[in-house]
């Protein structure tokens, strides 16, 4: 049966620099939460939830926001409306809507942005092989085409646009798509839309459904980097999704390799297997030092809003937010952590040391209780750590071991988690007694 997929070719590039390169700081960030996000959810938003995601979004520090894909439903059309009309926009942040190669489609989307002052239009069309052939029955000449077409158009409208305009262009499914082919659409894209140094366009480059490992995918980039007309009046952006699960490394592999923008979800939402989760993203660069450029100091509080409008609960070992992301259960990992807290208290070089914790819990608003959590599996360490935590007790190294094994076999005969004040009670029996 797997013989009948092929296997994902190969970029020839024979001085890739993507490897040797660092992230020195965060892209810009574009959300598409409210797009890509929410057209894959079993219960799509409607405009007042849609409303409270946005304003989340901005409360995070988001200045991109996909909205909506207007021209396809009224819903999306009205959450425009609605927005701008109501005054919800700040003047910092650009609003984002999707529209297809069609006249029709391109001139009600500007519809749906009358009145905005910062809008992106984002144009695309699929150009991989399987869609011109099968879908679209299309040429390659006639994809161009489609896609100059629907950049003149877009012209035309922004030229009477009272707001700023900055365009967009993907092309769709190009992680399908021959490179040379996507070179030839983005640069007639490019060369007609004509960006200036001052208003910039994005040329977004999506891996529609990832198909090939994150090196292959930063390949790419860094071969159509190196391939675009007017590079410097271009922000190259990336919009991983997740099918093999590594969109986010997907993202920063393309960071590397010359990508200045990423588009994607909090908490990787979307279709199938979902889009880059810009949450861990932004972690990812915090816990390496470099500012994410997104307030993640309340990212619990606003995470759980989000889950509630979106019905996807967080995985409890989801990077970074998860419950039990900074719960150790095993004696070793407990032992460490405890000893890490202790040095932490007294080192007073600024940076964080502790073992297996990678960020300070206390930075997204979290405390220390939870980082040591007893079962069967915890020693002496965690037993030792819970009772000063908890009950500032100091107990002595030779009482240790014999109040952790009872808390053993107490957990071993329960079978789950001891709480706090059952390891309480085994210290009172084995010391106090
Ligand atoms: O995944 C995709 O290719 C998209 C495009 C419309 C950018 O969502
Ligand atoms: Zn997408």
């Amino acid at each position: 049966m797997y013989k009948k997929y092929k296997p994902y070719p190969l970029v020839h590039l024979t001085h890739r620099k993507w490897p040797s390169n660092i992230i020195t700081k965060a892209p810009v960030w574009a959300s598409t939460d409210l797009r890509d996000g929410n057209q894959a959810l079993v219960e799509p938003m409607d405009a007042a939830q849609k409303l409270v995601y946005f304003q989340i979004l901005v409360s995070l520090g988001f200045k991109e926001i996909e909205i909506a894909y207007p021209s396809a439903s009224q819903t999306d059309f009205d959450f425009c409306r609605k927005l701008i009309t109501e005054g919800h926009i700040p003047d910092d942040v650009r609003i984002s809507v999707l529209t297809p190669a069609i006249e029709r489609h391109i001139r009600r989307s500007f519809e749906a942005l009358k009145g905005a002052q910062n809008i992106i239009m984002h144009l695309y069309n699929p150009t991989a092989d399987n869609q011109r052939q099968i879908v679209f029955k299309k040429s390659k000449k006639e994809i161009i085409a489609l896609a100059l077409e629907g950049t003149r158009i877009i012209k035309e409208e922004a030229a009477h646009f009272v707001g700023e305009v900055m365009f967009e262009y993907s092309p769709e499914s190009f992680s399908q798509t021959e490179l040379a082919f996507a070179r030839d659409v983005v640069n007639g894209v490019i060369s007609q839309w004509n960006p200036s140094e001052e208003t910039p366009m994005v040329i977004n480059l999506p891996n529609t459904l990832e198909a090939c490992t994150p090196n292959i995918y930063a390949d790419r980039i860094e071969w159509m980097s190196a391939q675009m007309v007017m590079r410097d009046r271009v922000i190259l952006s990336v919009h991983p999704h997740n099918d093999r699960g590594t969109a986010v490394a997907s993202a920063e592999m393309a960071l590397l390799a010359g990508a200045q923008r990423v588009e994607g979800t909090l908490l990787g939402n979307g279709e199938r297997a979902g889009n880059a989760d810009l949450v861990t993203l932004a972690f990812n660069l915090y816990s390496q030092g470099i500012d994410p450029m997104l307030d993640v100091r309340a990212i619990d509080t606003a995470l759980e809003t989000i889950t509630q409008l979106t019905r996807l609960p967080i995985p409890k070992r989801h990077p970074y937010v998860g419950e039990k992301i900074y719960t150790a259960y095993s004696g070793t990992h407990q032992d460490a952590i405890k000893k890490g807290l202790e040095y932490q208290e007294v080192a007073l070089d600024g940076y964080w040391h502790v073992p297996y914790l990678a960020i300070d819990p206390r930075d997204i608003g979290r405390d220390y209780h939870d980082v040591v959590r007893i079962n069967s599996q915890s020693g002496k360490g965690g037993v030792a750590y819970v009772l000063k935590r908890y009950y500032a007790i100091d107990i002595p190294k030779a009482m240790q071991a014999k109040v952790a094994a009872r808390v053993q076999r107490l957990s071993e005969a329960k079978g789950g988690e001891i709480a706090p004040e059952e390891v309480f009670e085994a210290f009172k029996q084995v010391c106090l007694a």
